[in-house]
């Protein structure tokens, strides 16, 4: 066994973003990049003697190189076993699983999320601690520190390791267990949903569409849907995880999935479409002709848990982020439980999911999850639906109707202006951040302000507390607005406006939500100088 101790200087742009360093694929490939990064990963987690590590990643171009670099590391460093996904495939809800289920040390998934991937896109890679959720940002600030002092790294040498057939095999001391990324997770889902109704309501004719835009939900969606469920074939497309996505962007979004959305407002549209990112934790859900916001989405199924199998017994409590809409308030009054406002990103629904607090969790950028995890998860959520369907026997759009008849509407929307310059984007948080205490109580035509602030969050389970979360500023009638800018973009800076209205008549929930919203809009461009500021008249994105 050759052990290489192989000198190296520091990179200095190794500090982790929302999810994990994300960068071109071209800065991954430059000399020691990767192997720099991931060793001041394991040198921060100390003892890693003996330890298991699971691997995958999304299917992206240079994740078979990354792990085999990252095997030869692991097996250097002493690791006493790596679990791997065939093909190094692995969803991030899948990997999440896989650590929890073999209480292993940790993760790394190799993914880039809804990025576009091939030579000259995206790589990134991100760290999932033994609880299968993203590493705290502490743990990632001391990746970071790390890797600014970093001067050597560990990699065996040998051979490339065979991770497309089943089985285990060993590298120096250490085992690799190449794994079916989808078994595990498979039975989970059969678990939770009622798989022989589902089968049911696809026998009575029920069509859906299924885009995985060839990110890595392909296999589990094939798998799961049509061949454990009994969806015809073919329901399921651009199924096949490439290294380029076949030059899709696989953003689940109404801009990016466009091929699903010409095909839902078309004649032959399916009963239900759906799409996931590369990563498989991010779903968009359409109704024929009719498309469902990822805020009322989380509504509707914490709504309906009752139906499905594994929410039977109810929910212990749910969370949103403070900028998703506050149509999940209005339910989990209703069903009298708690819930919980969280900044951004997926890793503080973590510490309510450890502690039992919640078990629906979900964010306005097309994510939803519950405790069967540690990560959002696409197909699940897909999943939820489908068992919902088969029970309630009716559409799409008829379940949203009579939720928002129910509940009242949320009408929202979220704007995103985006390649601003950062000095300009910081400056325009600055100055609304300092005109908050004059906001409060002055009125802008029929909405007066009835909170101004900047969102501080206080976890309840280890009391640790994050400021600066986002500006927010509601009105009296509920309707709010919220800014913050965005803490995953690459180039510039992105400015997100979220819209927010509250209609409870039932006659007006057909309206359009961009004229029902335009005042608001008026509002944040007033309150925020947006236009003045970047001299764009409208947002770049509509969400
Ligand atoms: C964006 C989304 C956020 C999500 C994150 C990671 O972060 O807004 O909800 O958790 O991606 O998928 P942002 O760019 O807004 O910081
Ligand atoms: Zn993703």
């Amino acid at each position: 066994m050759n052990i290489q101790v192989i000198k190296t200087t520091p990179y200095s742009d190794q500090r982790p973003g929302t999810a994990g360093l994300r960068k071109r694929v071209k800065i991954f490939q430059q000399p020691h990049y990767l192997a720099n990064f991931v060793q001041s990963i394991f040198d921060t987690l100390g003892d890693v003697k003996g330890k298991t590590l699971v691997l995958g990643g999304d299917g992206r171009y240079f994740c078979r190189e990354a792990a085999d670099i990252i095997l030869r590391m692991a097996a250097a460093n002493g690791f006493g076993r790596v679990i791997i996904g065939q093909g190094a495939l692995l969803s991030t809800p899948g990997s999440s699983l896989i650590i929890r289920k073999n209480k292993a040390l940790g993760g790394i998934i190799l993914t880039a999320s809804h990025n576009p991937g091939g030579p000259d896109g995206d790589f990134g890679l991100k760290y999932d601690a033994s609880n299968g959720g993203l590493a705290s940002e502490k743990m990632t600030e001391a990746f970071y520190k790390r890797s600014q002092t970093i001067e050597s790294y560990r990699i065996l040498e040998a051979p490339l390791t065979n991770i497309d057939a089943l089985g285990v095999s060993q590298l120096g001391n250490m085992k690799v267990e190449v794994i079916d990324p989808v078994a595990d997770y498979a039975v989970l889902m059969q678990s939770l949903f009622d798989f022989d109704l589902i089968h049911n309501l696809f026998q009575s004719g029920f069509r859906l569409h299924f885009d995985a835009m060839n990110g890595v939900t392909g296999p589990y969606a094939q798998e799961i849907l049509e061949r454990k469920i009994g969806a015809p074939a073919g329901t399921v497309v651009n199924q096949i995880p490439l290294p380029d996505f076949g030059g899709l962007h696989p953003d689940p979004n109404l801009t990016h999935a466009h091929d699903l959305v010409e095909l839902m407002y078309g004649s032959n549209a399916a009963d239900l479409g759906v799409a996931t990112d590369g990563d498989g934790d991010r779903h968009m859900i359409l109704g024929r002709r009719f498309y469902v916001g990822p805020s009322d989405s989380l509504a509707i199924l914490t709504a309906n848990a009752r139906l499905v199998p594994g929410y039977r017994q109810g929910l212990v409590g749910v969370a949103r982020s403070m900028v998703t809409s506050q149509a999940l308030d209005y339910v989990a009054r209703k069903l009298g439980i708690d819930y919980y406002k969280t900044p951004t990103g997926w890793k503080f629904f973590g510490n309510l999911l450890d502690a039992g607090r919640i078990t629906f969790c979900g964010e306005e950028s097309f994510g939803a999850g519950s405790d069967h995890v540690r990560e959002k998860d696409g197909l699940w959520a897909v999943l939820l639906w489908l068992n919902i369907l088969a029970v309630r026997r009716e559409s799409v759009e008829q379940i949203v109707r009579k939720h928002w008849a129910e509940f009242g509407r949320s009408v929202y929307m979220r704007h995103d202006y985006e390649g601003i310059e950062l000095k300009v984007a910081d400056d325009l948080i600055a100055a609304l951040r300092r005109s908050l205490p004059q906001l409060s109580n002055r009125s802008f035509g029929r909405y007066r302000v009835a909170l101004a602030d900047d969102f501080s969050y206080t976890d309840p389970v280890d009391g640790s507390v994050s400021s600066h979360q986002g500006i927010r500023i509601e009105f009296a009638d509920g309707s709010r607005l919220a800014f913050r800018l965005s803490g995953t973009g690459t180039t510039g800076a992105t400015l997100r406006v979220y819209l927010e209205r509250y209609e409870p008549d039932p006659a007006r929930h057909n309206d359009d939500t961009a004229a029902a919203l335009a005042e608001l809009k008026q509002i944040a461009n007033e309150i925020a100088g947006i236009s003045q500021r970047t001299g764009k008249e409208k947002p770049d994105v509509i969400v």
